[in-house]
């Protein structure tokens, strides 16, 4: 299971692609086609009806989040060593009760819930609440706001059956409540949402946007307009250059900041700060599927069976969040953050001479904070109002200042 490492190696030898035919991708069954055939049709009469061209970020909406067809959003198997791709909470159960330590300090503060943005599995749900239990700090309530029906009811089942003595405490939420006092949460959310794509020819920026052949979409070009527009200019490309912009991950932080009375925000992704992100060297962009742990460059494979995502331009985060008047409490690597808040201590609570326990602890906790893994591509990001800092994650080594 090892799709974060090949997203490493394409995030830093940007020069390297990755293609279906050279990577041996397994065959869907024939039930999983024709879902992913009914999305593809769906699809191109989204294209016929608006003129024969849609952004990327539609197209990537509707592969993703198409109700019962989309990828999250039809009951495909996605997380963990029998889907698609692993995340730090499915990896290891460390993770979550790390970052438990963190937000035990905010509830500390007064701040009475916790609001979990995308919770997946709703695996990092149980492992924080389990830690916060045993901290004898549990928040007034835990909520999730989960966009995938599917997704909402796997983590009601899981967490009514792993915890049962708290589940009472587990609301679900159909839209962001309009007054937020809360700890919210997001672990590979950012890089789920859907993406533009942009090219920088002499100065002049066109949207690549998708167009449908018979078969399949194709990539079609056509002069950027608007925010995107105007995105894009600000950021003074490279000639011959494409890249992807979020629009709605810097929105959602907006929107999250027009909300939040008091608490903060902390994101964990993949990604950079805009300077690297947008490195000369990186000239096609992060864009990246994932299907049965293999990663490779072409979202237009069978839609709706496979992961589709791109890194985090964490500058625009901070931006968007200080410009809706939220404090930048801390930024800095997945490893720094989670040492910060005392892995290695939860680590040593196993003894090592218990090594049927001890050793795959040991082996995630590597998987969690190496530089070749997840410890440096990985990121934190903190945003917040009325919450004392530093907060505990980001004591040692933050990195606002690169952002
Ligand atoms: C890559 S998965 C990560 C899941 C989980 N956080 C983890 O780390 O295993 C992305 C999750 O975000 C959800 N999601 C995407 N867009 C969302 C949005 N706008 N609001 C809430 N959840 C969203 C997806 O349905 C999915 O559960």
């Amino acid at each position: 299971m090892i799709p974060r490492k090949l997203l490493f190696i394409l995030a830093y030898y940007p020069a390297v692609t990755f293609s279906h035919e050279n990577n041996a991708l397994p065959q869907p069954s024939a039930d999983a086609l024709a879902v992913s055939r009914q999305l593809q049709a769906l699809i191109n009469t989204e294209i016929a009806s608006r003129g024969g061209w849609i952004s990327f970020a539609r197209f990537m909406e509707l592969a993703l989040y198409a109700p019962g067809l989309g990828y999250y959003s039809a009951g495909s198997r996605k997380f963990g060593a029998a889907g698609d791709f692993v995340t730090a909470p499915e990896l290891s159960p460390l993770f979550g009760h790390t970052l438990a330590r963190q937000l035990a300090g905010v509830l500390a503060q007064g701040v009475p819930e916790i609001i979990e943005l995308g919770a997946g599995s709703g695996k990092l749900a149980a492992t924080v609440l389990e830690a916060l239990a045993a901290l004898g700090q549990l928040p007034q309530r835990y909520r999730i706001l989960e966009v995938s029906a599917d997704l909402r009811e796997r983590q009601q089942a899981l967490l009514q059956s792993v915890l049962p003595q708290h589940a009472g405490l587990v609301e679900w939420l159909d839209r962001l409540p309009e007054h937020i006092s809360a700890a919210v949460i997001g672990n590979e959310v950012l890089d789920a949402l859907p993406v533009h794509r942009v090219r920088n020819d002499h100065g002049n920026i066109s949207e690549i946007g998708v167009t449908a052949t018979e078969a399949a979409c194709a990539w079609s070009t056509r002069p950027a307009a608007g925010a995107l527009a105007a995105a894009a200019a600000s950021l003074q490309l490279p000639d011959d250059y494409e890249t992807e912009i979020s629009l709605a991950a810097p929105a959602l932080v907006t929107d999250l900041a027009q909300r939040l009375e008091r608490g903060c925000l902390l994101f964990i992704d993949y990604g950079f700060p805009a300077r690297e992100f947008f490195h000369p060297q990186r000239n096609r962009g992060t864009l990246m599927c994932h299907y049965r742990h293999r990663a490779h460059g072409d979202p237009f494979l069978w839609p709706g069976l496979q992961d589709i995502t791109a890194h985090i331009d964490f500058s625009a985060i901070a931006g968007a969040g200080i410009a809706a008047g939220m404090d930048l409490l801390g930024y800095t690597s997945q490893a720094q953050f989670l040492i910060n808040c005392g892995i290695t201590a939860l680590l040593a609570e196993t003894p090592a001479a218990d090594v049927a326990r001890y050793a795959p602890l040991a082996a995630q906790a590597q998987q969690l904070l190496s530089p070749a893994e997840m410890g440096e591509l990985f990121k934190v990001i903190a945003l917040g109002r009325g919450v004392a800092a530093p907060l505990q994650g980001f004591s040692r080594g933050d990195k606002s200042r690169s952002l």
